[in-house]
């Protein structure tokens, strides 16, 4: 069992393999979900065009899964409604070129690949491209203009294979105008989708292209290219879905000459909307020619014709619109009247179809009145200039004009009687003789063109021309009401579908034939049974509605019962539900179509009364009578049996079909993305409608059916000789059929359903899934060998290289490790080191501090003692001298003092003799004292002065000491230097006397 990533990786890098795991293992658990997964939702609303959704799974792991669908809606899914989302082939995921390689090869398949292409702005895919030579491509309208068509992508695209580049138109064109002339055959594209979705547009690209590869730049290439605005202007109007939308169907076979050179071309129209030109719809315009000339013709030439504006014109304004943006119809009416020179319209020519165009509007301008005349409804056209102006320009005589737009001219057993017409039957016979005259006018318009363009081959021989056919024709139509012409047009389409089926699966059984293939047993469904129904056996439902359509009583109602009878066993018929319902159903190909009966004769009939066209035969106006020639030479008779419009319709497809078998087809498949003209909108419910009505599923179906896949043997010997050991490359093989043979044997078994050709093997697809897987294998294996080699020897080459670069990076961090270990390490020694050197130093320091300090010590006391001891002597010495000065002086003091006294003494004693002499002894004695005593006290007042003031000069001396200590802290100034070093010189006697002391003795 694969888990889901397993698959996706699976689905990516082998998709044959990854189918055939599918088959085997269908259910992929919703719980193997992962974010970012794609898968398929079934929002089964019911809707008759709804198909799975693709999505992306956001988030799955909170029990619900949420996911995100491609239109951008979030889901979220509950795991009992798991079973809503299937997983996504990867292919879907992101697109495929050609979906005949979708894994998921269904409606929602192929729309979402559609859908991821056109948002990459690919418009183009193929479908089934490669092996056919007519190969279907799809076609989606961009609705704006890609820069896809330029001359260099022409270039590109020329002489290439289908499947070589990108999908593409001109691939498609370049394939037609090659394949022409490789294998000289005819060519055909058919081109087809729903209104506005691009096939005009690809049957120019297709010219274009084509006219640029046979590279003539030839007037005849010129005339051809330039026949399109003139169809446009007769055949396109703008429309609710198309601004430029044909209402006719086209084949344009282009002819080549054995050079390849475009020769000529030959147009065919199918079915131009007459109703168009009396009546539009909402918002739509008549063909664009009647704006054109309105908005380009002189006005001289106007007035000629009576004309002034669009807005003036009943048959112009139905619709409330008269100019499409985007078109200047100014300049279109230029380029038609261009194109129409070409074209060798002459100027003659010109003016006549004017003159009809004008004539139309004339008669849409026409009023009319209701009257009775003899109880019976009639009316009359109001006198109006626009009434004489159509008579002019028809160059019919009024009153003719006037009694053939009221009345009717009834031939019974041989008498005319004329009767009149009520005003709903007089604007019913104006209208269809405008449709009358614009129908027949573009039909002669077409044959104008071919004139021009168209060479008959009679000259030469047939075998030196080619073609190649273009056919530009109305897809599948369902709306809500059918009416006549919806039948035929999807008569048509179920002719072409059955022309696609049958051709598909006739290339098959060519190509089986060719190779002697046996294919009894490949079916498909095919629409042959619709068509007999529709058109073929006896009986069919157009011939019934022919034969109704002659029969003077027939009305829709009884062709309606002649149908129910006729049918209403056949399960492709749906009978109405009642007798009341006027609606029958058809089980066309692309589903069931209702279509509304009333109407259906008259508009199959689409013929003129007699009174019309003999008006037409009364006219002066050649070119009216030229386009009606026809119905005028038949006669009424016959032209009551003249062909019926589905009849020359189912004639001219009939003629169509013939051509187109005898051609190699492509298919180009156009689909309109949305209704609303706009870029980048894509509305899957209108393109999964149109996938289903292209029958593109059919080709698909038929492809499988077969053997769809298939290998010439060289391209099977090369690619599966992996599968079978020894099998030499098919170059060096013999026998290449016998060895595919042998390879397939071995590998599919012998009685297994695959075939072998002359020049191919041909296989189904699980065969191929089968092959795949085994060459899948046997190529894994010798992957894986020559992976375990290489892985091997590149992974010991690795090793060794690691290993050395290990070693390295170990060797170079031991080393580092090491090396700041032992720087570390020599850091703590040297650390350690000047520790113990420091300590040692230290301790000795300390001794030899100590013995320093110690003697020192010694020394400081032994100079402190000796200092002592000089400065004890000296003192000693000063104190002796100081001493011995005070011992002297008190020495001369004393003697002084002694000497003094004694002579004191004496002359007491002196004065004491004399005064004994005088006085008694006695007396003489006390005076003698008294007279000593008071000298004593003198000499002891004159000692106490002599001592102030020798003390007096002693401090007086110590003050000077003391000022000039302090005088010599003093910052010195020279002046006061001076003034002090000579000041002296005033006092010399202090200084002489100072000298002359003795030194103070120190206290
Ligand atoms: N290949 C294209 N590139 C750009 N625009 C396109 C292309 N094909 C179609 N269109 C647009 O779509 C419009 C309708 O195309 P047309 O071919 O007229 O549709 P149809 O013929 O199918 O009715 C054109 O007028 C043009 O605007
Ligand atoms: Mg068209």
């Amino acid at each position: 069992m694969y888990k889901r990533r397993e698959y996706v990786e699976l689905y990516e890098k082998d998709l044959a393999k990854w189918a055939l795991l599918r088959n085997v293992n269908t259910v992929v658990k919703h719980s193997t979900l992962l974010p970012g997964d794609y898968v398929w939702l079934d929002l089964k609303s019911g809707g008759e065009f709804e198909v799975s959704v693709g999505a992306v799974v956001k988030l799955c792991d909170s029990g619900q899964i949420q996911v995100l669908d491609d239109e951008g809606n979030e889901h979220w899914i509950s795991p009992q409604n798991a079973t809503n989302i299937k997983p996504m082939h990867p292919t879907s995921i992101h697109g495929v070129e050609d979906m005949i390689r979708l894994g998921d090869l269904n409606e929602a398949g192929i729309l979402r690949n559609l859908l991821i292409r056109y948002t990459e702005k690919l418009i183009y895919t193929n479908c089934g491209g490669r092996t056919y030579t007519g190969s279907i491509l799809v076609a989606v309208n961009p609705y704006q203009l890609l820069p896809i068509y330029t001359a260099d992508q022409i270039r590109l695209y020329t002489n290439k294979k289908i499947g070589e580049m990108p999908p593409h138109i001109f691939a498609i064109a370049d394939n037609c105008y090659f394949n022409m002339q490789r294998n000289n055959r005819d060519q055909c594209c058919i081109i087809s989708g729903e209104s506005g979705a691009g096939k005009t547009e690809s049957t120019k690209l297709i010219l274009q292209f084509l006219a640029a590869i046979s590279g003539q730049h030839s007037w005849i290439e010129q005339q051809v290219l330039e026949a399109n605005p003139i169809l446009e202007a007769f055949g396109n109007a703008k429309t609710i879905r198309n601004d430029n939308s044909s209402r006719f169907g086209k084949y344009i076979d282009i002819h080549f000459n054995k050079r390849g050179a475009i020769e000529g071309a030959k147009i065919e129209q199918y079915l131009l909307e007459k109703s168009r030109v009396c009546r539009q719809a909402h918002d739509e315009r008549n063909y664009h020619v009647f704006y054109c000339m309105l908005k380009g013709m002189t006005p001289e030439e106007k007035k000629r014709l009576g004309l002034s504006r669009a807005s003036d014109y009943t048959y112009l304004t139905m619709g409330t619109c008269t100019v499409c943006d985007g078109r200047d119809d100014l300049k279109e009416y230029s380029n038609i009247r261009s194109a129409m020179k070409v074209l060798m319209f002459t100027d003659k020519e010109n003016w006549e179809i004017y003159k009809l165009l004008a004539t139309i509007l004339h008669m849409g301008n026409l009023r009319y009145e209701a009257r009775t005349y003899d109880n019976l409804d009639a009316c009359e056209v109001v006198r109006s200039p626009h009434l004489t102006t159509t008579a002019t320009l028809l160059e019919v005589d009024g009153k003719d004009l006037m009694n053939c737009l009221t009345s009717r001219t009834l031939i019974t057993r041989g008498e005319t009687v004329s009767t009149p017409l009520s005003m709903e039957q007089a604007l019913d016979v104006r209208d269809a003789f405008v449709k009358g005259i614009y129908g027949r006018l573009f039909v002669w318009i077409v044959e104008k063109i071919n004139a021009a363009i168209y060479k008959p081959t009679s000259s030469q021989p047939k075998a030196l021309r080619r073609s190649i056919g273009l056919l530009d024709i109305f897809g599948f139509e369902n709306f809500t009401v059918n009416s006549f012409e919806q039948l035929c047009i999807n008569f048509a389409n179920e002719n072409l579908q059955q022309f696609f089926v049958r051709h598909v699966f006739k290339l098959e059984q060519e190509e089986y034939n060719l190779e002697n293939i046996n294919w009894q047993h490949i079916e498909f469904t095919d629409n042959q049974d619709a068509l007999d129904m529709i058109a073929i056996k006896p009986m069919n439902i157009i011939s019934l509605i022919d034969e109704e359509s002659r029969f003077p009583r027939g009305t829709d109602t009884t062709m309606l019962n002649k149908l129910n009878f006729q049918h209403k066993l056949n399960t492709y018929y749906i009978p109405p539900k009642n007798n009341h319902e006027t609606q029958f159903g058809i089980q066309h190909f692309a589903g069931v179509v209702y279509y509304e009966t009333r109407g259906f004769l008259e508009k199959n009939r689409d013929t003129l009364y007699g009174d019309i066209i003999q008006l037409v035969h009364s006219s002066k106006n050649k070119f009216i009578k030229q386009i009606f020639q026809a119905d005028v030479a038949m006669g009424a008779e016959t032209r009551k049996r003249s062909p019926t419009l589905s009849s020359q319709f189912k004639r001219s497809l009939e003629l169509l079909m013939r051509t187109l078998s005898v051609c190699q087809p492509f298919f180009v498949r156009c689909i309109k993305p949305n209704e609303h003209k706009k870029p980048m909108l894509f509305d899957r419910e209108l393109c999964v409608r149109q996938l289903r009505y292209s029958g593109m599923m059919e080709t698909i179906r038929i492809r499988r059916a077969g053997y769809p896949i298939r290998y010439t043997f060289v391209e099977f010997v090369d690619r599966y000789r992996v599968l079978m050991p020894g099998v030499k490359p098919a170059y060096k093989q013999e026998d290449l059929r016998g060895t595919c043979q042998r390879i397939a044997e071995a590998v599919l078994g012998r009685d297994d359903d695959w075939q072998m050709g002359k020049t191919k093997i041909f296989l189904k697809d699980h065969h191929d899934m089968l092959l795949e897987i085994e060459r899948d294998k046997a190529i894994t294996d010798k992957v894986i060998l020559i992976q375990k080699v290489v892985r091997g020897f590149k992974d010991r080459s690795n090793f060794l290289k690691m290993k050395k670069s290990a070693v390295l990076i170990q060797k170079t961090w031991r080393g580092y490790q090491c090396r700041k270990n032992y720087g570390a390490m020599r850091a703590g020694f040297s650390r350690l080191q000047a520790l113990v050197r420091s300590r040692k130093l230290c301790a000795s320091y300390h001794v030899a501090r100590q013995r320093i300090t110690g003697f020192q010590g010694r020394c400081r006391g032994f100079l402190v003692r000796r200092a002592f001891r000089h400065r004890l002597w000296a003192v000693i010495t000063i104190q002796a001298h100081t001493r011995g000065m005070i011992a002297r002086r008190l020495y001369r003091r004393l003697q002084g003092e002694y000497r003094r006294r004694l002579e004191a003494e004496k002359m007491r004693l002196a004065e004491e003799t004399k005064l004994r002499n005088q006085m008694s002894a006695k007396r003489a004695k006390a005076e003698a004292e008294r007279k000593h005593q008071e000298r004593l006290a003198q000499l002891a007042t004159e000692d106490a002065e002599r001592e102030k003031k020798e003390k007096q000069e002693a401090r007086r001396k110590k003050e000077m000491v003391e000022q000039m200590e302090k005088a010599r802290l003093e910052p010195v100034n020279d002046s006061d230097m001076v003034d002090k070093m000579f000041g002296f010189l005033g006092t010399t006697a202090s200084f002489r006397d100072r000298r002359d002391r003795p030194p103070l003795a120190s206290r």
